[in-house]
């Protein structure tokens, strides 16, 4: 493990949020009703198909893991060496009851932020990280999270973040500008749509190359996976 260097620390507000209770909530919540089902089985079908794109890697790190949603997805690929982090201690703790025994022994689980990694350089094949770009708005923090996943994988990257382009980012942004227009002192954007111009440049800007993306409905929803390769 490397010494936490706090020079590269940021602390986002929205990662206070998920305590115990909310962590709990989140374990649950992709299995609550039929249509959260439905987008939990095309969510792990595009990060599969983004897991082949970026060559079947060897090992990977799930940054954040969450309550473990992907390491049944991670676990399919025999031999495959997985470690899961996350900014929360209780997420963490959610990961270990819900998940099951075996597939947790398999895995390597820490506390880290994903802007202060806590594993050397070029230590995994692959960063895969799922639904944590979306609540970065600024681009000088996404450019501090990307320049440590370069350092900490030796070959690719599977990101998901909310894209322009599509019908859902469309509402989305309307909504957004009615909440401001409501109440502008407690409005607080705690995610965010990102130009597809705008975050391809940002990759190419921290060294990566684009291998491809996978969008979760085309032109329909603002969910899309990136696939970089260092
Ligand atoms: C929306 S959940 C996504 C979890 C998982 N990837 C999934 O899709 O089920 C966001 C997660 O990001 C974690 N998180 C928040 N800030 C973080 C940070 N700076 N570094 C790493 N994880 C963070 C939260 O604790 C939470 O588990």
């Amino acid at each position: 493990m490397s010494n936490p260097d706090t020079s590269k620390s940021v602390e986002l507000e929205f990662s206070k949020k998920y305590n115990r209770d909310h962590a709990q909530q989140y374990a649950s919540k992709h299995s609550e009703t039929l249509s959260r089902r439905l987008s939990n089985w095309r969510e792990q079908r595009i990060a599969r198909s983004s897991l082949k794109l970026a060559g079947n890697p060897k090992s990977v790190l799930d940054l954040p893991c969450g309550a473990g949603r992907f390491l049944p997805l991670l676990a399919e690929q025999p031999n495959r060496k997985i470690y899961a982090a996350d900014y929360s201690e209780d997420m963490l703790e959610v990961v270990k009851q819900a998940c099951d025994e075996a597939l947790v022994q398999h895995v390597e689980l820490f506390q880290s932020s994903a802007f202060d990694i806590q594993l050397p350089d070029n230590s995994v094949d692959c960063i895969f990280s799922m639904r944590l770009m979306h609540h970065i708005g600024n681009p000088e923090n996404r450019a501090q999270m990307l320049k440590e996943f370069y350092r900490v994988s030796a070959d690719t990257v599977c990101v998901s973040l909310w894209v322009d382009g599509n019908r859902q980012a469309k509402r989305r942004q309307k909504l957004e500008k009615k909440r401001q227009a409501i109440d502008p002192d407690k409005y607080n954007q705690n995610r965010f749509v990102i130009r597809g111009e705008q975050i391809e440049q940002e990759f190419m800007d921290a060294g990566f190359n684009l291998l491809g993306s996978f969008d979760f409905l085309p032109y329909i929803s603002m969910w899309r996976i990136y696939v970089l390769k260092k």
